[in-house]
């Protein structure tokens, strides 16, 4: 069993500002840092230090050389990436005070997969491999139909929530990964226990693990639940927080590891993550979170 992370790598460029600018505002940042980000990369990251083999796939510009460095320091595969010509994608990242950000993305129209690349990444994968799809690549539902196609298994991290999720296969996917944001999105429920019966009851053989935020995260699986709190952590910059809980929870749950491990660990993860300034470095490693384990 593989795991291909299908998914985006940007350039970060952090601003640390002592609030989040508002509409009409100009202000002035402390100070700005560029780091290896994107949801794609950050999960392959997570997965990779989690213990993980994993291939990542995806195009980079003229720029990406230490996209696919840093990919490859911490043993993600990156056979299947692609260079293309103009700039990567990238970010606009602000984070406040308290460490909270928000983000601005953008990618080129020349970072568009097509469908031949599409088929070029999964001619390497085989039935009952796993796929990690986000939503920050161009044709995702794409993606996600041709993996199928092929009897690969779908998980999705349907983040950052907008209407293009709309388009997507959803009753294709065997695990979701989302945020209570992420939730509304796709149930129209606020409630965290309605976003989650909704999810359970439309699509029932799927995996649904969602985060909560302070109350901590939740996985949903041939009908039970299990639930667990959230590990506390100073808070220096949320970016990637999800990302590596996603990581951690895929890295042990394919291991065949119970759902109350993975859980901990997972959180464990994120909260040093978000105890640390930018996106891919912030993740740790997989002896630093089992340091702190029973
Ligand atoms: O999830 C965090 C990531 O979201 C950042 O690294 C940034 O690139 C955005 O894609």
């Amino acid at each position: 069993m593989r795991i291909l992370n299908f998914g985006s790598m940007n350039l970060d460029y952090v601003y640390a500002v002592e609030e989040i600018v508002r509409a009409g505002e100009t202000i002035r940042a402390h100070s700005r840092r560029i780091f290896c980000g994107g949801k794609g990369l950050n999960q392959s990251i997570a997965l990779a230090k989690a213990g993980a083999p994993v291939w990542h796939a995806g195009l980079i510009g003229n720029d990406g050389d230490e996209l696919r460095a840093v990919l490859e320091k911490n043993g993600v595969n990156t056979s299947l990436i692609r260079e293309v010509p103009g700039p990567s994608s990238h970010t606009v990242i602000q984070v406040d005070r308290s460490g909270q950000n928000c983000i601005l993305f953008y990618a080129d129209e020349g970072l568009r997969v097509t469908p031949s690349y599409i088929d070029q990444v999964l001619a390497s994968f085989e039935p009952g491999d796993f796929i990690l799809l986000q939503n920050e690549l161009d044709n995702t539902a794409e993606i996600m139909r041709r993996a199928k196609q092929r009897g690969m298994k779908v998980i999705l991290n349907p983040s950052p929530a907008n209407e293009m999720l709309s388009s997507y296969p959803l009753d294709q996917v065997d695990c979701f990964l989302l945020n209570e944001t992420e939730g509304a999105w796709l149930t129209g429920e606020q409630d965290p226990q309605r976003v989650l019966n909704r999810l359970c009851e439309t699509y029932p053989h799927a995996v649904i693990v969602l985060t909560l935020g302070e109350k901590g995260s939740i996985c949903a699986a041939d009908g039970k639940a299990f639930h667990q709190p959230v590990c506390k952590a100073k808070a220096v910059d949320t970016t990637a927080a999800g990302d590596t809980f996603t990581g951690y929870f895929l890295a042990g749950w394919l291991k065949g590891e119970e759902f109350p491990v993975v859980l901990e660990r997972a959180s464990r993860a994120a909260a040093i993550a978000v105890s640390r300034p930018g996106a891919a470095d912030s993740i740790p490693l997989l002896a630093e979170v089992e340091a702190g384990m029973e």
